[in-house]
């Protein structure tokens, strides 16, 4: 299945000729009600989609390409695990796709639609019994380190999946954090990001958590492996260090090889990818921190949002909705990126997590099937906080030459007020994508120009500068707070939308190919830095730095 042979592509093609350049202003002039026509509230979170290049039709017609690529039975086949079209979602390493299964309450078993032959649930749920007991003891100071210390102190050693959404959750849930017990990442073989975190860290009080699905990843055992002979080099004995560690794979055995007890070597399972792992026993982090509880108040909020992705007609389904507004744009607009700007301090690096997510789940070239696509797929994702970003990239948003279509994220209330400050932030952010929206003409800007006393000429030359074409497509999209609930319900959104323009563009958002082969051809320069045979192989540029590095 290819988008572009799906029967309603064509008009939609015709639909887009039409309507490509009917400005937003107009459409809220037409519409009074175009807000509450263009909006809707999905668990935890509230969006308006009003400010959107699209009209009845416009939706109507993606709705109906949705149902023509099987757009249900693709939800159906991810929260069920049951092959789509004969096939597994994850068709090129012949795997389920379940990671919803790891927010679904154990309670709820029998309501749910996952055909759990193999007693996946109950796999979950003794994960979560393991992180708890171990954590009960952590929080009552009860772990105590090789020297006498109890453990507070968690470094996390991980990369990919394995590192950004559990960081993004520390980060965004940093007001839950139990008082005394604080966490670090380590992610980059750039040995200043190990050497950044030792020096930060007192190792009596500290436990070193190898964070890897698979445990073959270069970067994470490497860094495993430095720590370890750090604690040897300050007198840690092999028995010392095995009391310092801990890991989460779904690898034991080479875990337990790395002299990591198996009591202390938490599951991962390969139906769930590294993008889609935070709420798995990866996010020990996020649990370290906040507890075991808000780490299930998180979950709770995800599956929620689960719920209302499965049981929502399409027509008013939050991810849906924002996922087939990103098809309108990439394929039809031809934009190439997506932004997001978080009014909300703590979402600072949920731009991060959505890059891997997003980037790494549909930068594909190809269907399903291996044909090459005539299409673009997975748009850039960038973006950072407001207000800091208006100082900054956002003079592109509205005066650049490129349709650049975004999502606000913002909150009601902020958990830290001071004097006037959230009230600045929201305006801010209402701000920016008010102007988005409607520009400000030429001559606006010139009879402005012309009211501050300025000369008819000097107007004149100055009002192209001044004007905003506006008509820059945007989301809002408003929680109440940032509790754990809303960071889960979020996340999930954003999961699910990755999901619904996958499931349009018929590709396979569960593998990563093009990331493997960097992590191949990675090792083999490493092994020509001390093989000239190899080396001799080498392309003219990559021979010739490689040159400059051994010179
Ligand atoms: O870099 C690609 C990748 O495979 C990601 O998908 C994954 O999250 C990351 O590497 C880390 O993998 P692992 O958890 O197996 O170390």
């Amino acid at each position: 299945m290819m988008l572009t042979s799906l029967p309603t592509h064509q008009a939609l093609l015709e639909h887009f000729e039409a309507f490509k350049d009917v400005h937003m202003r107009e459409l809220f002039n037409d519409d009074r009600n175009r807000f509450s026509n263009y909006s809707l509230q999905a668990p935890h979170v509230f969006i308006d989609y009003s400010k959107n290049r699209i009209n009845k039709t416009s939706l109507s017609l993606l709705f109906k390409l949705a149902k023509e690529a099987q757009l249900s039975e693709q939800i159906h086949s991810l929260f069920t695990g049951e092959d789509f079209n004969h096939q597994a979602l994850n068709n090129t390493e012949q795997r389920k796709v379940l990671h919803t299964l790891l927010r679904q309450p154990y309670s709820n078993k029998k309501q749910d639609l996952v055909i759990d032959t193999e007693n996946l649930s109950d796999d979950v749920r003794r994960c979560h019994q393991k992180m708890h007991s171990f954590l009960s003891k952590v929080h009552d100071r009860k772990y105590i380190g090789a020297k006498g210390k109890a453990i507070d102190t968690l470094v996390s050693i991980g990369i990919g999946g394995s590192f950004l959404g559990p960081k993004m959750v520390t980060d965004a849930l940093a007001s839950y954090a139990i008082d005394g017990f604080t966490c670090h990442y380590v992610a980059n073989i750039d040995s200043t990001d190990l050497y950044d975190t030792l020096s930060q860290i007192d190792p009596d009080s500290t436990l070193f958590l190898i964070q890897s699905k698979t445990f073959t990843t270069l970067e994470t055992l490497e860094n495993a492996n430095a720590v370890k002979a750090h604690l040897k080099s300050i007198g840690f004995s092999d028995a010392d260090i095995a009391q310092h560690l801990a890991a989460v794979t779904s690898n034991e055995q080479v875990a337990l090889d790395l002299g990591i007890p198996s009591d202390r070597i938490f599951p991962m399972w390969d139906w769930v990818g590294g993008r889609y792992s935070l709420w798995s026993a990866i996010g020990l982090p996020i649990a370290f921190v906040i507890g075991m509880d808000n780490f299930k108040r998180l979950l709770s909020g995800a599956h929620q949002m689960d719920q209302h992705f499965l049981n929502t007609p399409l027509d008013q389904n939050a991810p849906v909705i924002l996922g087939l507004l990103a098809i309108w744009y990439q394929n039809y607009f031809q934009t190439s990126s997506h932004t997001i700007l978080a009014y909300e301090q703590y979402l600072k690096t949920f731009p991060d997590h959505l890059q891997q997510l997003d980037m790494e789940s549909n930068g594909k070239h190809v269907s399903r099937s291996g044909e090459a696509l005539t299409y673009n797929t997975g748009p850039i994702i960038w973006g950072g906080i407001g207000c800091n970003g208006q100082h900054a990239y956002h003079q592109l948003l509205h005066q650049g030459s490129h349709l650049l279509p975004s999502d606000f994220i913002t909150c009601l209330s902020t958990h830290h007020p001071i004097a006037e400050h959230h009230k600045h932030l929201f305006s801010n952010c209402l701000s920016q994508s008010k102007t988005l929206m409607s520009g400000k003409t030429k001559e606006e800007a010139f009879n402005e120009l012309l009211k501050q006393g300025m000369s008819e000429n000097e107007a004149k030359r100055l009002a192209p500068h001044k004007e905003n074409k506006g008509n820059q497509p945007s989301n809002t999209l408003v929680m109440e707070k940032l509790t754990p609930e809303a960071l889960g319900a979020l996340t999930a959104l954003y999961e699910h939308k990755t999901f619904v323009q996958s499931a349009i563009w018929g590709i396979n958002a569960f593998d990563q190919w093009g990331v493997e082969l960097g992590k191949t051809l990675g090792k083999e320069i490493y092994q020509a830095m001390s093989d000239m045979e190899k080396a001799k192989l080498l392309d003219s540029s990559t021979l010739g730095l490689l040159s400059l590095y051994k010179r």
